[in-house]
């Protein structure tokens, strides 16, 4: 999806994906990953989610990227922090407060090797069109270590019902994408409440959540 499509989004207040509590399948699902405190966590494409503030709650060093900046001021701002701390490399604006940074430029870009123990990913995947999927996927599977996983919530609907965002990622895609580095396990599938109207209109709508652990 091209940047301006989301700039556009969060301009119009168009950001019915931005949920006002933890996301229930993080908080079910992270405490059986077994994580440690001072590993590091990254989220792509965060937004301004809450998930930030209750993984570092947790003792993570969390790690957020998002395009827009006025999301991530927003995060900061809304979230009891009006003065992270700002600084500059060539390919990312860094807004700090103790363990969380939030890494504000283009996620694809990111060009990190083997850095974190978790990859949290809610409305990330399922933000991108097909086109852009294959490398997003590699971006990730660089970034996580050797034994580290990769927490993935994802919908599945009949696709020809909905046009995206946010797309349909059916099972097959998430094997093509991710198993030649990682082990993957579908946790649970179920259909989702508290989805908002667009969503729920969608008969065959399903979330997937799956935990990946990466091999090699
Ligand atoms: C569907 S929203 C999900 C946000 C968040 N994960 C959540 O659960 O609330 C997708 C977000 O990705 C951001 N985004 C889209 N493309 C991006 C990119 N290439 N790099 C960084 N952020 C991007 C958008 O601005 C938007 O905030």
């Amino acid at each position: 999806m091209d940047p301006q499509f989301w700039i556009k989004a969060w301009k119009e207040g168009r950001t019915n994906f931005h949920q006002d509590q933890y996301h229930s399948k993080l908080v079910e699902y992270l405490p059986t990953m077994a994580l440690i405190k001072g590993q590091k966590v990254l989220v792509p494409l965060c937004g301004k989610t809450k998930d930030l503030i209750w993984l570092h709650g947790l003792g993570l060093r969390v790690r957020g990227v998002e395009l827009y900046d006025e999301a991530v001021r927003a995060f900061f701002e809304e979230n009891g922090y009006p003065r992270p701390q700002i600084t500059q490399d060539e390919t990312y604006t860094h807004y700090a407060h103790d363990d969380i940074v939030v890494s504000c430029g283009d996620f694809f870009k990111l060009n990190e090797n083997d850095a974190y123990d978790l990859i949290y990913d809610r409305g990330a995947l399922v933000a991108l069109p097909p086109p852009m999927r294959r490398a997003y996927a590699e971006v990730i599977k660089r970034a996580v270590k050797v034994g580290g996983g990769y927490l993935l919530i994802v919908y599945q609907y009949d696709a020809s019902k909905m046009q995206g965002p946010p797309f349909a990622v059916d099972d097959d895609e998430i094997h093509g994408l991710y198993e030649d580095r990682f082990d993957i396990r579908l946790m649970e599938s179920k259909r989702p409440d508290n989805e908002g109207a667009r969503l729920a209109a969608v008969e065959s709508l399903r979330q997937n959540v799956y935990i990946l652990k990466r091999r090699s």
